[in-house]
This record gives structure tokens, sequence and C-alpha cells, in this order.
């Protein structure tokens, strides 16, 4: 008898399955289906005049920034890359780990060659176990600088503070020039340039911004008043702001003018909440704020500041970057009152890390290898500043990817600058210690993974007694601090060639600041 209940029971088990095709133990873990997700970018230059004043910039569909490309955690995403910019191209996703597809990290030298003028690409990749707040971003010389960036955004169906907003905002934070990059980038690469860094022009917010016109150099098109960004806050309703800086140089301090912000995530990892008032955010990074619409019916100031402390000293003349946030019905078109938040934050340096904590408590290996690099920028034998890592200056070799010579097995013969660190142990846990004797910081992100910041300081001594390896926050682009210090940690355990570099396009550091590392055994 009781055999007979089992067995018609084991049958239900067997027939429920057969019929779901997902074991009938996942369902409840697992009520999302991945989709696949197509979409089409065509790089084109088109005359734009984002804060009003003219020039050619690198579009996406059009448009800049680009289309934003938003996926949910588990689903595929194709990319169908049409190059019409009359010139090669390639398109990294910043902060995808890429497993099992490194083909598809889209830096060229690295693990592509460019894209073709009037060719399609497609890249194809899962993001299986990713979700959080990413960009994507042309990773061929400076092109991102020139407009060929968006958002890349991979919702979470199982994200622990769903209930705690009502919408979602994206906010792209960049640094602008009305120079093409190119051009900046040949003058920099002079002996007369000295190393001296090129400045923006501007900011914008979700590309927009003012600008005046005065200072416009004759003969240039430029209007003024072009307009800001305009967020519609709907009263006691909470936002989830994405916040992105797709700069090529600067840094900047995020705030709204009398509202809080509470950080949830940085660069795909859940934080525990932690209230503050003014974020910093260096080049490439990324945080997920939540803000409540809890303030008098009115407008009010979003505020993007230069931290000029990193930046030339011409640089002072630069305004502050702002937005509007609107609050549905308050009056259309009265400037809101200025009301900084006015905390002291130290420039150029990261969010302290000891207030980002995980959410998730995650055991942190111990390290089987530990290395240094030593971050330095003087003259080569040309007369011209470069910038070197452990005295190697990084020169991709654009038509032949090193991933390709990985496949050839020809990686341990690579020359000295390909900046290249072998791992084939699998599941190496490395420590990279940073020594930075620049005078400049340097926002430093690793591709295809993440790593966990373990410690920071002053000097050229790591205080390897203060390192944190309880908690530590889980990210992917890190600011080493100007004559400092920053060790961070990372499990090798995904075959590729994944580059770590400074994330500057600060004209000196583009690509020179590069290490790769390469896992074999494919
Ligand atoms: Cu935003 Cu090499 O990357």
């Amino acid at each position: 008898m009781t055999f007979k209940i089992f067995f018609l029971l084991y049958c239900v088990i067997v027939l429920a399955n057969l019929i779901s095709s997902t074991p009938i133990w996942d369902q409840n873990v697992r009520a999302y289906e991945p989709k696949t997700n197509v979409f089409d970018l065509t790089i084109k230059k088109v005359g734009l005049a984002p804060d009003g004043f003219s020039r050619i910039l690198s579009t996406i569909n059009g448009q800049y920034p680009g289309p934003t490309i938003e996926v949910n955690k588990g689903d595929r995403v194709i990319i169908n890359v049409h190059n019409e910019l009359g010139e090669p191209t390639a398109i990294h996703s910043h902060g995808i780990f890429q497993r099992g597809t490194p083909w598809f990290d889209g830096a060229i030298g690295q693990t592509q060659c460019g894209i073709p003028d009037n060719y399609i690409f497609t890249y194809d990749y899962t993001v299986s176990d990713q979700f959080g707040t990413y960009w994507y971003h042309s990773h061929a010389t400076t092109q991102y600088v020139d407009g060929i960036v968006g958002a890349l955004i991979i919702h979470d169906p199982d994200d622990p503070y769903i209930t705690e907003y009502d919408e979602e905002i994206i906010v792209m934070l960049t640094d602008y020039h009305h120079v093409e990059s190119q051009i900046l980038l040949e003058s920099f690469f002079t002996p007369a340039s000295e190393g001296e860094e090129v400045f923006p022009d501007n900011g914008l917010i979700n590309g927009k911004n003012n600008f005046n016109c005065s200072q416009a150099p004759p003969g240039s098109t430029c209007v003024d008043n072009a307009g800001l960004a305009k967020f519609v806050f709907i009263p006691k309703k909470s936002y989830r702001l994405r916040i992105i800086n797709t700069s090529a140089f600067s840094s900047f301090f995020f705030s709204i003018d009398k509202h809080e912000m509470e950080v949830i995530e940085v660069e795909g990892s859940y934080t525990k909440r932690n209230k503050i008032h003014r974020l910093p955010i260096n080049v490439a990074q990324r945080y997920s704020v939540i803000v409540t619409a809890n303030q008098p019916v009115d407008n009010y100031v979003m505020r993007s500041e230069f931290q000029k402390t990193c930046m030339p000293d011409e640089a002072s003349k630069l305004p502050v970057i702002t937005a509007i946030v609107h609050y549905d019905g308050a009056p259309e078109d009265s400037a809101p009152k200025d009301a900084p938040w006015k905390d002291f934050l130290e420039e150029c340096i990261d969010l302290d890390h000891k207030t980002l904590q995980p959410l998730y408590e995650e055991k942190v290996p111990e390290a089987t290898k530990e290395m240094e690099l030593v971050i330095a920028f003087h003259n080569d034998s040309l007369g011209i500043v470069k910038a070197f890592l452990n005295e190697s200056t990084y020169v991709p070799n654009i038509y032949s990817p090193s991933l390709l010579k990985a496949f050839a097995g020809q990686i341990y013969d690579l020359p000295p600058a390909r900046n290249a660190f072998i791992f084939d142990n699998f599941g190496e846990v490395v420590d990279i210690s940073f020594i930075n004797t620049d005078e400049g910081e340097h926002p430093f992100h690793i591709h295809g993974h993440q790593f966990w910041v373990l410690g920071t300081g002053n000097g050229t001594i790591v205080d390897k007694d203060a390192l944190n390896k309880v908690n530590p926050i889980k990210r992917d682009t890190s600011t080493i601090p100007a004559k400092g210090w920053m060790v961070f940690r990372f499990v090798a355990d995904n075959p590729g060639v994944f580059g770590i570099h400074c994330h500057m396009i600060c004209y000196r550091s583009i690509s020179l600041l590069s290490i790769f590392i390469f896992l074999i055994n494919f």
C-alpha cells in the first residue's frame, strides 16, 4: 500500500518535471525564464551640439549618449554593431565577465581586431550570473571620448531592494571636450606638451548642459542656453538612480540639493544601505542610490562637481555641472535655488571603502600569488611623457590580438611591450599591490572579473597589516590615490585575455597603463 502511494507520488513528480521542463525543486527559486535580446547599434559621425556648441560627435543610432541596453540577469545579449564611422572600432561591455566568450570583450589588440568601416560585427554573450549598473563604450583609441558610450543595465529578478523604489533613473555624468579627441591626443603626444593634461571644456548630465558661448573660439557655431537635463519626481515616490561616470578624465561629486541618497549598489555588488549627501565617482565607476521625493514640491539642483584638486590649474574655471530635479506640480520655468550640501569630502579618492559593505557576506579566499605594479610617468626616448607600469609602456598589436596568440599557443613568447602576465593555474587568487608614484590618481579597471579592494593608503609602502579581508567591497573600477597605494585581490578563474588598466583617457595614460592577464587552459 505505502509503496503504491510512493510510486504514485513519484510518477506525479516525474510527470510535472517533464511538463514544466524545469526541475520541480527549482521552480520557486527561478521564476524568470531568460530571454534573448537583440540590439542594433549603428556607429556614425553626426554634427550635434549637446551643450549648444556644434561639433562632430561619434554617435550610436544618431544619438548621444547611445541607447540604453537593458536586459535581465540570465539573458543572452546580441549586439549587432554596424560600423559607419569611417575607421575601425570595437565595442566593450564594461564590467561584463564574458565567461566562456572572452572573444566578445571588445578590446582592440587584446581580444579582437578592429571592426572595419562598413562592416557588421555581432557580439553574442550571456549575463548568466550578473546584475547591476554597467555601460558599454568603444575600446578603440580615444573613440569613446567622442561619444561612443551608452548605459548597460542588467535587472535582477531577485533584487533585494526591489520594494524600496518605485522607478529607476539613469544618470550619466561626463566631462566634455569641444575638440575631437584624436586631435587632442596628437598634440599631447609631442615633447611640447610636456605631459600637461588636456582638460575638458565642459561637463554634461545625460548629454545636456549649457555653455557660455562667449568662451567659444571665433568662427564656431554656438548657442547659449542649450538646456539642462530634467528629472521629474512624483512627490513621495522613491527612485533608484543609476549613476555612471563616462568621463575621459574627471571625477565628480554627485548630489541633489536637500535630498539624501542611500547607496545600494556598486558596480554589480549590492551594498548595505549607506546614507550620504555627496557621492564621489571616478571615471568608469557606477553606483546605485535610492532617493526619495520627500521635500516640498519645488525644483531642485542636481549637481556634478568636478574634483578640481586632481585637475590642471586652468580647470578652476570649469562650472558645476547641473540638471534639474522637477517635482510634479512645481512651476515649470522657475530656476531652482542653490542649496548645495556642504559636507567636506577629500577629493580624488573613492567613497571610503569601509562604508561600502557588501550586502551578502562572502568569504575571501587566501592569496596564492602576489605581485607589485609600480605606476610612473616620465619621458620616453623621444622626450614624450608616457605612462609606465613596472617601467613598461603598453603597445597593442592591433592587427594581431593577444587572444589569437593565446589560442595559437604563442603567449609565452610575447614581447615585453604587451605587458602580459600569465596565470596558467586555474583559480589562482592574485593580490596586486599598486604603487602609484604619480601626482595624479588613477582609476583602475579590470576586465572579465571583479576585485576585492583590500586596502589603500598614502605613500609608496603598502601597509599589509591594514588590509581588510572581512567583507571587503568587490567592484571592477577603483581609484589608486596619487602618491599612494592600493591592494586588490581577484580570482583568475575566467579563461581569456583580460586587461587591467587606468580608465582615464588622460591622454598620457591612454591604454599605456595596462597589463593583461592571460588565463590559459581553455
Ligand atoms: Cu571601460 Cu577597458 O574598459
